[in-house]
């Protein structure tokens, strides 16, 4: 046989035996006499659609078959008959009209009801007489109405009352399926399902399960959904909300306020101004106001159901725009060093004052102070940095105004040098000449009286200190530390050049060969 040589012939792949192996099985498997079944296509029907009641391998050697209702075979249910050798058609007493019979032996019943389900049988009559019969189920599943939700309170109350809402009409062998706002919907602990999943109930309702709700139905061959259902639940007010949130508002402007609040049927609104009922509506408009119009607005909600009342307060201001501003200095023109004072002149109170130095917010430095109400501003001493525009901006919660610029002109001090260079940059040049020829002496007596065996050689560097300290750059009593001083009031110095440092970088450079000697000693 194939199967055994198969796997002998080594250039063979192996499942092509399995395969072989596998056919072989099915075939003897098959029982020996094919037996006439029948199958129900399709085998879930639904009213009003068509079955075909499929015969296989019906038996080849017949006279004729028959067709009946039901299992019995009595001839008062006999629907139709055919006849092979003439291979005609005859109908019996169970035919409805809506059925057919065909020469394969199937049968096709149309358009069926809920009346057509159950047994048919088939008879089929064989040369010898012999009468083999065969049956098949058919079932039959109504389309499902629409279904429609009821509830037992059309008014709940939010947090007192619960609610049922029944899926209609109960049909049997209908499954039941509740969404809520497109979600579909089970059990916990606000909400309880009967066992057939037809009554939904809520507990306690709260206005979250306003819904919509939909019931679904669902059978074998369909599945139908009612109309959306909303309930109509009480509640509320909540507090209300006035907006604008503001509270300061201009003069000779409209004010238009609104309320809202959550409620269910709609809050009825009121206003009142400073106790006086001013409008019943959700909007109060009150146009060009003055000052006289500050005072505590009331948004007052009533629901007329629930019978609750809530009010929100709000303190509202109105205030006049800020007046221009001036700056007032005794003189534009100052001396280097020499004090100054910028004052920002305004009628308005209760305002805020800032400054602007070209354009930018004004950082303080050390040497400027502003008053308490930031009204004055004084530079002591004035260094030529500071010499640009000023100005200042007053405002309220409702508006600001900015003074005309000033523009200060500093006349730089002759005696802090004409290069540029800070009163900082000039002392740490200074510091550091001075303290470079004092530490070459200090060093040269310190090995002079070394050798000499004189031991009052820190005495005599320390003696130096004060000399330098003056400039906030003086060494400290670390030795070691003066090197670091002095790099900085280089670095100072390069930063405050404004021509390259090529220049001027010999004798700070000379300056820390000698500190370096210094600390190698
Ligand atoms: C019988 O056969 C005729 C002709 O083929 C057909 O029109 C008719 O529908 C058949 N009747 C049944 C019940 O199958
Ligand atoms: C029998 O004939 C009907 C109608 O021609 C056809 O729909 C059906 O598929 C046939 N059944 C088989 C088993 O061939
Ligand atoms: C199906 O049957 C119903 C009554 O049972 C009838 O009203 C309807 O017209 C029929 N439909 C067809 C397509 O024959
Ligand atoms: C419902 O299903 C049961 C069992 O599945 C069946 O006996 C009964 O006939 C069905 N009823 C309907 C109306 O389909
Ligand atoms: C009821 O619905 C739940 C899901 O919400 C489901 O698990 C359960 O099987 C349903 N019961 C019936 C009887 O349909
Ligand atoms: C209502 O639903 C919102 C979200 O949809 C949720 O944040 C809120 O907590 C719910 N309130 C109650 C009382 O369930
Ligand atoms: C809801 O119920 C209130 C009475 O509580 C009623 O005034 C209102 O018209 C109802 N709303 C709707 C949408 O039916
Ligand atoms: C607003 O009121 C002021 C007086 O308070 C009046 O001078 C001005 O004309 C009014 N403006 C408008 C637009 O009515
Ligand atoms: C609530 O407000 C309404 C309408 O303004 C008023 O008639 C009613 O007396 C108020 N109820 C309470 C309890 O304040
Ligand atoms: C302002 O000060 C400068 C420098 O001190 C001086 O020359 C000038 O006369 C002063 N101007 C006035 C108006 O006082
Ligand atoms: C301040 O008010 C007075 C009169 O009340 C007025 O003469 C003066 O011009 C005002 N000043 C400014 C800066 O508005
Ligand atoms: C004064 O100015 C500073 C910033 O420069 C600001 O933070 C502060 O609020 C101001 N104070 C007043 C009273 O305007």
């Amino acid at each position: 046989m194939e199967l055994t040589s198969a796997p002998l012939h080594k250039g063979q792949l192996p499942w092509r035996g399995l395969l072989l192996a596998a056919s072989l099985l099915t075939y003897w498997n098959s029982p020996a006499t094919a037996q006439v079944t029948v199958e129900a296509v399709p085998p879930l029907v639904a009213e009003g659609a068509n079955v075909l009641l499929q015969v296989h391998k019906l038996l080849e050697d017949l006279q004729v078959f028959y067709w009946y209702k039901g299992d019995s075979g009595d001839e008062s249910n006999e629907i139709a008959r055919f006849i092979i050798s003439t291979n005609m058609n005859t109908t019996g007493p169970a035919y409805s009209g809506r059925e057919r019979i065909y020469r394969n032996g199937s049968l096709l019943l149309q358009n069926v009801t809920e009346k057509d389900a159950g047994t048919y049988m088939l008879r089929m009559i064989k040369i010898n007489y012999d009468s083999p019969t065969t049956s098949v189920q058919v079932h039959v599943h109504q389309l499902l109405p629409k279904p429609n939700i009821i509830s037992n309170n059309s008014n709940p109350m939010e947090g007192e009352d619960s609610v049922a809402l029944m899926c209609e009409p109960k049909t049997q062998n209908t499954t039941y399926l509740w969404r809520i706002n497109g979600q579909s919907l089970s059990e916990d602990g606000k909400r309880e399902l009967s066992d057939d999943n037809r009554t939904l109930t809520l507990l306690t309702v709260v206005r979250n399960d306003t819904g919509p709700y939909v019931c679904e139905t669902r059978n074998p061959v369909s599945t139908s959904r009612s109309d959306p259902f909303t309930l109509n639940i009480t509640y509320g007010p909540d507090d209300p909300i006035i907006s604008p949130s503001n509270t300061h508002f201009q003069s000779r402007t409209n004010l238009s306020l609104s309320c809202h609040a959550a409620s269910n049927p709609p809050a009825q609104y009121s206003w009142s101004v400073n106790g006086v009922l001013q409008a019943s509506s959700q909007e109060l408009f009150i146009p060009n106001i003055t000052t006289n119009n500050s005072g505590s607005y009331t948004c007052l909600v009533y629901n007329s159901v629930t019978g609750l009342n809530r009010t929100t307060v709000k303190i509202i201001t109105v205030l006049e725009p800020v007046t221009l501003p001036v700056i007032q200095v005794t003189n534009t023109t100052v001396k280097e060093l020499d004090p100054v004072m910028l004052t920002c002149i305004s009628n308005d109170t209760g305002v805020s004052i800032r400054w602007l130095f070209n354009g930018q917010n004004l950082g303080l430095t050390d040497r400027m102070k502003l008053s308490q109400d930031n009204r004055t501003l004084s530079i002591d001493p004035v260094r030529r940095e500071d010499s640009g525009e000023y100005l200042c901006e007053v405002s309220n919660p409702v508006s600001s105004k900015k003074s005309d610029p000033i523009q200060l002109d500093i006349i730089p001090d002759p005696t802090l040098g004409s290069s540029g260079l800070s009163a900082g940059a000039i002392a740490g040049i200074v510091v550091g000449s001075v303290a470079g020829v004092t530490l070459i002496a200090a060093l040269a007596y310190f090995l002079y009286f070394r050798k000499t065996g004189r031991g009052t050689d820190q005495r005599d560097l320390t003696e130096h200190k004060p000399s330098a300290s003056n400039h906030n750059l003086g060494p400290s009593d670390n030795s070691s530390h003066k090197g670091d001083e002095v790099t900085y009031s280089i670095l100072d110095f390069n930063a405050q050049q404004p021509k390259p440092p090529t220049s001027a970088s010999p004798s700070p450079r000379a300056t820390e060969a000698v500190y370096s000697e210094v600390k190698k000693k």
